[in-house]
């Protein structure tokens, strides 16, 4: 038996989640597989409403959990960053999921790329640190210092910050930090799942020719681990690594970015392999509870049309089961998913004319006859 909490979170989460949970619930029933639902209300409704972020209430409830399949989360109505940075980045950081797993393949027939080319790559972005902390601050006239307060499952830091200078200027700062024990033990999981892919290689992208600081740092890590670990790392700078993911996406197997640069690349990624809609991701720890999720946000201009297209949750399940050690079910999801395109049942990013609703049901159906 899992137990597995369920945030549907806002705009399409909520439409893409209830896919996921058809398929899964089918599964249950003709599969060797129990799943304990828990569904939890977080989100901007909720926050509208209470003011409510992640509670301690949340945490204890998601700590009971093997994992959390999760939607997405942003809203118009909120300033952006208080949801996202509230809930989203504050559950990556208080169960310390440092990797952010997220595979990136042609999806034939989808791919844009006119070479039309195989690739089958796995991005895996630290997920705590880098210019993610959350360390910022303002420096006003009135106001010439500011502190930061950072609490990672590897430290607690605390930084004080004093400006001096003269004149009327705001200055607003935001501290990118990497640490080498972020770092060693980040580099640690690319080279493990690089030796269980069966790579010889991993790309480390960076921008270290400008941020000498951190990506040295990186640099330094990832060639001392590569090394003992008998794997060729490949460094790249990240507006390089834009271009060769258009240009030669072939070329790559397990590409380890930092957060920011990972956030922007999967994006990429996922539009080179056929869609935002088909991307997923895994937000993993080694040692607690692991969250999986579309790699899309709320979409607020479709949210409500059942226009959303489910593939990127439904994915995002299969991560799951995989990471349940129900792999063989995995695979059935992702075969559900071939079926869709082959049978032309698609949501209208992919140039289909079924609702969510109905490209879930036919996975379903999917299941059901085979
Ligand atoms: P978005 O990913 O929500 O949408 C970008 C574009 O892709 C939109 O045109 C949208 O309609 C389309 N799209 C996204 N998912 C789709 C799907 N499943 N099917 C069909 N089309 C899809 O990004 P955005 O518009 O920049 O952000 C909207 C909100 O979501 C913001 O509040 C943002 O902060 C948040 N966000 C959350 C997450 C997350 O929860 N993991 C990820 C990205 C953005
Ligand atoms: C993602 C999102 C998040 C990120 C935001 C919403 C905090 O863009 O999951 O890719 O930047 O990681
Ligand atoms: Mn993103």
């Amino acid at each position: 038996m899992f137990k597995v909490a369920v945030v549907p979170g806002d705009g399409i989460g909520g439409e893409v989640i209830a896919e996921g949970l058809k398929v899964l619930r089918v599964m249950e029933e003709n599969d060797n597989l129990k799943i304990e639902f828990t569904e939890m209300d977080i989100g901007a409704t909720r926050y509208l409403k209470t003011g409510e972020l992640l509670t301690a209430e949340d945490m204890v409830t998601l700590r009971e959990q093997d994992a959390i399949y999760f939607g997405a989360i942003g809203d118009p109505r909120v300033t952006p960053g208080v949801l996202e940075r509230g809930v989203l980045l504050a559950m990556r950081t208080q169960f310390d999921q440092f990797i952010n797993h997220r595979p990136v393949k042609s999806w034939h027939p989808f791919t844009p790329l006119k070479s039309g080319v195989d690739f089958d790559i796995d991005f895996l972005r630290e997920n705590t640190e880098d210019v993610y902390m959350g360390a910022g601050g303002t420096f006003t006239p009135e106001s010439k210092s500011d502190s930061i307060h950072i609490e990672r499952g590897l430290y607690t830091l605390d930084i004080a910050m004093e400006a001096s200078y003269e004149g009327d200027n705001d200055f607003a700062f935001e501290v990118g930090l990497l640490s080498r024990k972020g770092v060693e033990r980040f580099a640690d999981f690319v080279m493990d799942f690089s030796v269980k892919r069966g790579e010889k290689k991993v790309t480390a992208v960076d921008k270290a020719n400008v941020c000498r600081q951190m990506y040295g740092l990186w640099r330094e890590v990832f060639a001392q681990r590569a090394d003992e670990h008998d794997i060729d790392v490949e460094f790249m700078f990240v507006d390089a690594m834009a271009m060769a993911l258009v240009r030669r996406p072939q070329d790559f197997g397990v590409v380890a970015t930092p957060n920011m640069f990972g956030d922007i690349l999967t994006d990429l990624g996922a539009e080179v392999q056929g869609g935002i809609g088909l991307a997923a991701s895994g937000n993993i720890t080694p040692f607690g509870v692991s969250m999986f999720e579309p790699v899309h946000g709320s979409a607020p201009d479709i949210a409500g049309q059942g226009k959303a297209n489910p593939f990127g949750a439904l994915l995002a399940a299969k991560m799951m089961l995989d990471h349940m050690d129900h792999k063989e079910l995995g695979s059935r999801i992702e075969e559900g998913i071939r079926h869709c395109i082959d049978a032309g049942i698609l949501t209208p990013d992919l140039g289909g004319k079924a609702s969510t609703s109905q490209v879930g049901d036919a996975v379903v159906d999917f299941m059901l006859m085979t």
